[in-house]
């Protein structure tokens, strides 16, 4: 069969049986990667078993179409899985068979949730995805209520739109195989409807010419619309599915595995441990007040996990890079603010463009980038959020006093294109302050400043929304400070022993696969050296009391005491010493259950390059 949808990816809903189960094969069979819905109570493993029967590619996602939340989670989980979404087919049909003279009020009701809210909300979120996405992409809507219900009268079928096949189902996509439901009568007591002979006097050819033309007008209002949203923005969602695609590929023989047989160094991701460590800070953050928490996204660097932080309640994300956003945005994620300074000119276009469809937040600390935002924004016809950077004592970017914190916020209100919305001031000097009272006082003095500034601001009638800090060593106490509304902190669902020493709440979800290469008399060496993971100071082997006597590049160095159990060939878990820079050498996390790798998850975006997200001609653009 001709493969016209390989690489493509679709959604069909209502696919576990009928036209929507026969479409869905057939897209699979032809190439596409296709998300079959269910309803909670459906079961797709027909259409499923079909798919693979049919040589192609399919995933189940749960929704039910009367559900808004449940609508928009399958559309993201669709793209969040599958990388990318080019083609919907909306098949929601709830009860084919039913009749007018048999319909109660609660039938009409689901129906009409269903074929019609379900229908446009399908519809909506599949093509916002689509123009985040910066691709085209096809939506065609099927659906019982004017197929089978409203069909019954020629006159009726003409005002439902449909042709005179619609009635036709082909239930296992097979040309020439199909079951009629319903054609009308051709001479229906009564007469035919009004118009009818109207429509019936248009020559062939005429309305072949009017459908050509509606088509080409459709395609270039399509084209138009997705020049005006995607400008030329490179394609983000295919770059998270091609990182997918690749990490999958290379590494997906370890799937099924324990961690004790993998190939090492490796990336492990006990997936259970993170999660709780998401739902705990989670669930205290709630306890201890109002303030939110918007995760740092630079310590995993995992669109997975930054969905289940979301799903978590996170009030969206924070990351260090436009690449990052880039890849975030990519993967159907809103709500990011760049918690840094951008200076590139290409980089500043990127945010630019990206504010056109996502809420997007950057930190600025003067008035001439503030301008220089603002004239991208402008450019790009969006808005961005600003969010003025206040320097809490880590000697890093942001602005020193409150006035003249007040002085820069003053003229960044007064640009176009910009919001002012906050103030940000991550107090990260106190994280290497091991001692917790000191850490505290720390804190204390950072965030007296960081409010005051907020204050000076409210004062003076700007209004302070977002003041936003505080990173895992100081989260508690930042997330209780009076005048805080969220914190940025990122480590804790995969820890590492750095932080971990001051923070022992949270589980080490993240370590290192790695194999004993040598066993001296007092010494044990694996081969995990400084270029598989980071502070090496701090690293630990799990289950065993070894400390770190040096590490070189290849060669991680433990100092064995009397009586070691460990000997070459044993395969060892190591807790790095510091997570982020950790996870930033290597393509992907060994997602594993109870020791068994059940997926491979990309990292993404690795290191500082842009990965092509910049888009052609970016490098020019220094100027
Ligand atoms: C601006 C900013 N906010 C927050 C954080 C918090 O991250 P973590 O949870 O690792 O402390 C960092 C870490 O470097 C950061 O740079």
């Amino acid at each position: 069969m001709e493969r016209r949808f390989e690489g493509k990816v679709a959604l069909v809903t209502g696919a576990t049986n009928g036209i929507g189960q026969a479409t869905a094969v057939r897209l699979a069979a032809e190439g596409a990667i296709v998300a079959v819905n269910q309803r909670p109570t459906g079961d797709p493993a027909e259409t499923l078993r079909r798919i693979e029967e049919a040589g192609g590619q399919g995933f189940p996602v749960i929704a039910d179409m009367r559900d808004p939340e449940q609508v928009v989670a399958m559309v993201h989980a669709v793209a969040e899985r599958a990388g990318r979404l080019d083609c919907v087919v909306s098949n929601a049909a709830i009860n084919p068979f039913m009749k007018w003279d048999e319909t109660s009020v609660e039938d009409f009701d689901c129906l009409f949730e269903t074929n019609v809210r379900g229908t446009w909300m399908v519809c909506t979120e599949s093509a916002k995805q689509m123009i985040r996405e910066g691709h085209g992409g096809a939506i065609c809507c099927v659906s019982s209520i004017s197929a089978h219900v409203g069909a019954r009268h020629p006159g009726e079928r003409r005002r439902a739109g449909l042709g005179p096949h619609e009635h036709e189902r082909a239930d296992d996509g097979r040309p020439g195989r199909r079951e009629v439901l319903h054609r009308p009568h051709p001479d229906p007591p009564g007469g035919r409807a009004s118009g009818t002979r109207r429509h019936d006097r248009l020559r062939a050819l005429r309305r072949c010419q009017l459908r050509d033309l509606r088509d080409l007008a459709g395609r270039w209002r399509l084209h138009r619309e997705c020049r005006a949203v995607g400008g030329s923005m490179p394609d983000y969602a295919h770059i998270l599915q091609a990182a997918n695609e690749r990490v999958r590929h290379q590494y997906g023989d370890a799937v099924g595995r324990r961690r004790d047989e993998l190939i090492t160094p490796a990336l492990v991701l006990d997936i259970d441990a993170a999660q709780r460590n998401i739902d705990r800070m989670a669930s205290e953050l709630r306890q201890l007040g109002p303030t939110t928490i918007r995760p740092h996204y630079k310590t995993h660097k995992s669109p997975y996990l930054a969905r289940r932080q979301l799903q978590a309640g996170a009030g969206g994300l924070s990351m260090a890079t436009v690449w990052e956003a880039a890849v975030l945005a990519g993967a159907g994620m809103d709500d990011l603010f760049v918690v840094n300074t951008v200076s590139h000119p290409a980089k500043i276009r990127m945010l630019a463009e990206l504010a056109r469809d996502h809420r997007i937040l950057v930190a600025v600390d003067e008035v001439p980038n503030a301008a220089a935002l603002s004239a991208a924004a402008t450019a790009a016809g969006s808005t961005l959020g600003i969010m003025a950077e206040v320097d809490t004592g880590m000697d890093r970017c942001g602005i020193d006093t409150a006035d003249e914190a007040l002085a820069v916020v003053r003229k960044i209100m007064d640009l176009p294109a910009l919001r002012f919305e906050g103030i940000t001031g991550y107090e990260g000097h106190c994280s290497l302050t091991p001692d917790n009272e000191l850490r505290h006082e720390r804190q204390r003095a950072a965030m007296k400043f960081f409010t005051g500034v907020a204050e000076l601001l409210e004062a003076n009638g700007i209004p302070c929304k977002i003041r936003s800090a505080g990173g895992i060593a100081t989260w508690r106490w930042t997330a209780a400070y009076p005048g805080i509304t969220e914190i940025q902190a990122g480590t804790y669902v995969v820890m590492d022993n750095f932080h971990g020493q001051m923070v022992p709440d949270f589980e080490h979800s993240l370590t290192i696969q790695a194999t004993v290469i040598s066993r001296q008399s007092d010494k044990v060496i694996v081969d995990a050296g400084n270029k598989s993971v980071a502070d090496p100071e701090d690293v630990t082997i799990v289950g065993h009391d070894h400390k770190v006597f040096r590490f070189d590049e290849e060669h991680g160095i433990f100092a064995a005491p009397a009586g070691s159990r460990l000997k070459v060939g044993d395969s060892v878990a190591l807790v790095p010493g510091y997570s982020p820079s950790t996870v930033n050498w290597y393509d992907a996390y060994h997602v594993v259950q109870q020791d068994v790798v059940v997926d491979i998850w990309p990292i993404i975006p690795r290191g500082p390059g842009h990965h092509g997200l910049a888009g052609p001609g970016a490098a020019h653009e220094a100027g």
